[in-house]
């Protein structure tokens, strides 16, 4: 058969041919040539050159791959599916070796086992669509990473319990979960272009908690066989708490763009259901749906009405709710669980102090307004896209003492409005200045100095609670006038 080349690839391909000859080692021109071979179905000349590559570099894996394509159209999937296997080998989460593997796959009538890597190439790569693909699978790419739906339990449903987790007779898996079809509203899988939105470079200050997530579930994932070796595990329970307006929330958001596994955050609204037992069956259903999903980052926002302190709440509904998250962590103890649970709050006094029993958030971190530091990378942060003369960070730092992160952010917006209002007055567009900035941060008072008040007065506060040696730690240390 003699295949047509259109002109376009005629030109394309003498042109990279050209450039080879300059370079005949350059692996990436070699690779574009082969590319180009199998897109015209020269898999001949293609082979031979990404066999050549391998002489160079033999462990380079878009050319073991590209042969493995090359097998795939010569119409041998064994073949095909050893190399690919060996590209995987290299790097499990390679995404354009498990497509091929679930064509292959197809190929040889195991449509599960296609569905299989089509998935695993579909969250490893946020960008990946294969509309042939998804047609013969019937499953789309978006089906693909959405969070796997744990198995149902085969115990009956029961909620009647009301018992401590604390003690051995606690029943929690009596839950059962038939015909019940809980899903997120926020998961992430990694390869999600809409999780890196926000990162740790969005927030300023907080390096013990970015570095503390990133012990926790970063350099795990990085380096298994480390952890191994030094008998750590991946994930935990950090609590974050601290004034309103200093980024918990935002740090919780950035976490999704930082982490490189499944994250999955949970509005309350998705767990406080009227239905005696049903708030119980949702928790449960999120901790099951973290760990089908593990390694997996948990994020509950907000956490103190789901984790209230037992001794302060009357309905006894709401009570097996807090037992309940606490069964839960609990079940989370074992070496192989793989899922970090990170809970913020602004009301630390509130939690119920079981949550901070070893196993459970055993670490708890204290979130202070912005210091000098964080503060300028905060206001660096809000001028970014911003119209603004001769911005003079340092001196708005030495205005903003203990402002908060949102303090800050209202300064901004104040005096973004106050500028567009004069310049739709004046008809003539002009800058935020730098004078604007320092009288509307004059204008305004720390919004977290009334959240110190509050706690002092206090009797955990002034019952020493260890909870709290970091607020008395921060209230105590001399700072700059
Ligand atoms: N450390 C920070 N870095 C950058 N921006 C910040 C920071 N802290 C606060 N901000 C700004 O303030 C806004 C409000 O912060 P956020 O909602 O995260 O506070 P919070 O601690 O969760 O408050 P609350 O306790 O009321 O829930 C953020 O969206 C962001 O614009
Ligand atoms: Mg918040």
């Amino acid at each position: 058969m003699c295949a047509v080349t259109p002109p376009r690839q005629m030109s394309r391909l003498s042109a990279i041919r050209e450039a080879l000859a300059q370079s005949p080692q350059n692996i990436s021109l070699l690779l574009l040539f082969a590319r180009e071979c199998i897109d015209d179905l020269r898999v001949d000349e293609a082979r031979e050159v990404l066999e050549s590559v391998l002489v160079i570099d033999p462990g380079q894996i878009d050319a073991q791959l590209g042969i493995a394509r090359v097998l795939y159209l010569q119409g041998d999937l064994s073949g095909a599916a050893v190399r690919a296997e060996r590209v995987l080998q290299r790097d499990p989460n390679y995404a354009p070796a498990h497509l091929l593997l679930s064509r292959v796959s197809l190929g040889e009538g195991d449509k599960a086992r296609a569905i299989e890597h089509f998935d695993r190439a579909a969250q490893a790569d946020g960008t990946l669509s294969d509309p042939a693909l998804e047609r013969e699978l019937g499953r789309t790419a978006r089906d693909a990473r959405r969070p796997a739906t744990p198995a149902a339990s085969e115990s009956s449903p029961s909620f009647e319990f009301s018992s401590d987790p604390d003690s051995p007779d606690y029943d929690v898996d009596s839950l059962g979960e038939e015909d019940f079809d809980w899903r997120p509203e926020t998961f992430y899988a990694p390869g999600d272009p809409e999780r890196a939105r926000v990162t740790f470079q969005d927030v300023g200050g907080m390096d013990q908690l970015k570095e503390e997530i990133r012990l926790k579930i970063i350099y795990p994932l990085q380096h298994p066989d480390l952890y191994k070796a030094y008998g750590r595990k991946t994930g935990g329970g950090i609590m974050i708490y601290g004034p309103p307006g200093c980024g918990k929330t935002l740090i919780l958001r950035a976490v999704a763009g930082e982490v490189p596994c499944n994250y999955l955050a949970v509005g309350l609204h998705e767990i406080f259901d009227p239905y005696w037992g049903s708030s119980e069956r949702n928790l449960h259903q999120v901790f099951e749906t973290a760990r089908a999903n593990a390694p997996c980052v948990l994020v509950f926002d907000e956490i103190d009405s789901l984790a209230l302190d037992r001794r302060n709440v009357r309905e006894a509904q709401l009570r097996n709710l807090v037992n309940q998250f606490l069964h839960e962590l609990d079940g989370l103890r074992g070496d192989n669980q793989r899922v970090l649970v990170i809970g913020s709050t602004n009301q630390p006094s509130q939690i119920d102090p079981a949550f901070r029993r070893p196993g459970r958030f055993d670490q708890a971190i204290f979130v202070p307004p912005p210091d000098d530091k964080a503060r300028a990378q905060i206001i660096e942060l809000l001028a970014r896209d911003k119209p603004i003369s001769h911005l003079d960070t340092a001196a708005l730092v030495r205005r903003t003492r203990e402002f908060s992160g949102a303090d800050l952010k209202w300064v901004f917006d104040r005096a973004a409005e106050l500028t567009l209002s004069a310049a739709i007055q004046s008809g003539k567009s002009r800058p935020i200045t730098m004078d604007l900035l320092v009288q509307v941060a004059g204008s305004h008072s720390p919004s977290a100095a009334s959240w110190f008040e509050g706690l002092k007065s206090l009797p955990q506060f002034a019952a020493e609670d260890s909870l709290f040696n970091d607020v008395r730690k921060f209230l105590n240390a001399p700072r700059s006038k």
